[in-house]
């Protein structure tokens, strides 16, 4: 049995309190040559349609119009940059497995994401939304593969628990982990979240702020 290991970013001791003051929207785009320059650690979120990217980047940066949502899946087209207290960067990408664009537009829209994270070099972690309302599916299960083959950092972060009573969410993630465990070593850093309650939002932001004091991209 082949399992995968991945440098996943991990959970730091040390405690660092990240308070978001500004965000702000600095460009949307298909190129990558167009986007910001690569000078600052950057987090980008992924998943599914619909999962809720866009609701967790304005429940994070508390700022409800600031990535644009909604309840119809494919809202978000492009990849979107935004800029947190001038020191490093969200960014918003649409979501995969997308049925109703047409064939045509979703190859376009899966090179245009790959080459993202294939290419993207102060791309710092990769948050992988999963619902955790539904069981495993095989699309988030074969894109976290993708990224671990290639070497792509990624933590995963469950979206939605407000809709889930408390007995169900340990059996949701416990599944999960089964799940996950066939093909990897251990279970990457996860967490759970809800844009309506705004749980997860400290600990999520802690987890970005430990790894900001790691990297340095300007230079
Ligand atoms: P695309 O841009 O289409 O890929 O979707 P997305 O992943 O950005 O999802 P988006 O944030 O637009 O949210 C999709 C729907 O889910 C919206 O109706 C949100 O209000 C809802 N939603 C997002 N997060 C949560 C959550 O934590 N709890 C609940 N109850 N609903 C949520
Ligand atoms: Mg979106």
């Amino acid at each position: 049995m082949h399992y995968l290991n991945c440098n996943f970013a991990k959970k730091y001791k040390k405690k660092i309190v990240v308070k978001i003051k500004q965000a702000e929207f600095v460009i949307s785009n298909t190129d990558i040559r167009l986007c910001p320059e690569p000078n600052m650690p950057e987090y980008a979120f992924i998943g599914r349609s619909n999962v809720g990217k866009s609701s967790l980047i304005n429940m994070l940066t508390n700022n409800k119009s600031l990535a644009k949502i909604s309840s119809k899946p494919g809202k978000t087209r492009l990849i979107n940059h935004f800029l947190i207290n001038k020191d490093w960067y969200l960014v918003d990408l649409p979501g995969y497995g997308y049925a109703k664009v047409n064939h045509n537009a979703r190859d376009q829209f899966q090179k245009f994401i790959s080459r993202y994270m294939t290419t993207r070099e102060n791309l710092t972690n990769v948050f992988v939304l999963i619902d955790s309302r539904h069981k495993p599916q095989e699309i988030d299960l074969d894109f976290m593969i993708w990224l671990g083959e290639r070497g792509i950092p990624f933590s995963m972060i469950f979206t939605k628990l407000d809709k889930l009573k408390k007995g169900e969410r340990k059996k949701a993630i416990k599944l999960y982990e089964a799940e996950m465990l066939k093909v990897w070593e251990e279970m990457p850093p996860y967490f759970i979240t809800s844009s309506v309650s705004g749980e997860g939002k400290e600990e999520l932001l802690n987890y970005i702020g430990e790894i900001n004091q790691t990297v340095d991209y300007s230079v």
